[in-house]
């Protein structure tokens, strides 16, 4: 990179605004939640599309994951709940710790885990049911309540986590569909958080949401971490990672080339490519 360029990266990274809380949320992490390493996938067996990554993630943080298109950052995402090896020919190597497991070498119950770490994605992509059933049926699905009672209150507690609950309480019986695109964002993450998870990954879920939608999922998987879920989100705006994460991770070209709490990695970037990214270089 030219010795100019590196010179107006401080100048572009002034320009993003960091969360409130960011320079102190780090130093109050809580337990590790899951941790790999050296994780890496073959798509087929001549090209490997992700190398050697190590992260460890805890409860109570949002951990962000950055880095221009096609460099893993989905790919990675889908290791983590094993969704890739729902992927033909697709291969994980390496370990992924969670719970005392090995979930990439040890034989582990999907279904369990896949309620234990559950997953947002791009599109919200809602059942064609009302919106009580689309959390309600999640619910009953893994037998987790004992009554009626207990079901509607497990789908009150679960809209009210994903910061729904206000607009949707007098309407529980609507369809789904009714709904804008961010609160249907926002009833995806609560079917996922009902099965009580501890871990939520989110792939770009804002980027088909306006600016407003966009906010209230920041705020909402804010608010996920600080009762103790892990929340890992991929994002392709800087600004938001900057706004909603404790710690940033950049990928590119199917590595992670750094790692670090979220203040540090805009405002002092140690590796060339991350300055050129985050200078707005490429991308
Ligand atoms: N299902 C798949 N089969 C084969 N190759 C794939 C598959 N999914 C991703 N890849 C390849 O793996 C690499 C990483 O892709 P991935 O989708 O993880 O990138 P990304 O960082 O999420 O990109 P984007 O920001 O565009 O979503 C790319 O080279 C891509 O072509
Ligand atoms: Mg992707």
């Amino acid at each position: 990179m030219a010795t100019d360029s590196l010179s107006n990266v401080a100048a572009s990274t002034a320009n993003i605004s960091l969360g409130e809380h960011a320079a102190t949320r780090t130093s109050a992490l809580g337990e590790v939640a899951i941790k790999t390493e050296d994780v890496g996938v073959f798509y087929n067996e001549k090209s490997q599309a992700l190398r050697n990554v190590s992260l460890t993630f805890h409860r109570g943080e949002v951990a962000a994951l950055i880095g221009p298109s096609g460099c893993g950052k989905s790919t990675f995402l889908r290791c983590l709940n094993l969704m890739n090896l729902e992927i033909p020919h697709c291969r994980i190597v390496g370990s992924i710790h969670y719970h005392g497991s090995d979930i990439v070498n040890d034989k582990i119950n999907m279904f369990d885990l896949r309620k234990s770490i559950g997953m947002v994605f791009q599109q919200p992509n809602p059942f064609r049911k009302s919106i009580y059933d689309n959390v309600a049926l999640a619910i009953s699905r893994h037998g987790m309540a004992s009554s009626k009672a207990d079901l509607d209150e497990r789908v009150e507690r679960a809209l009210r986590a994903a910061v729904l609950w206000d607009e949707v309480k007098d309407d529980l019986n609507k369809s789904a569909y009714a709904l804008s695109g961010g609160q249907q964002q926002r009833l995806c993450i609560a079917r996922t958080l009902a099965l009580d998870p501890d871990v939520l990954l989110m792939d770009e879920p804002c980027s088909a949401l306006d600016p407003i939608a966009t906010r209230a999922i920041e705020d909402t998987a804010r608010s996920i971490a600080d009762s103790g879920i892990s929340v890992i989100i991929v994002t392709h705006n800087m600004q938001q990672a900057a706004r909603v994460s404790d710690t940033t991770s950049f990928f590119y070209l199917g590595e992670m080339v750094e790692t670090g709490p979220t203040e540090r990695i805009f405002s002092n970037p140690s590796d060339d490519r991350l300055k050129g990214y985050i200078s707005g270089q490429f991308g």
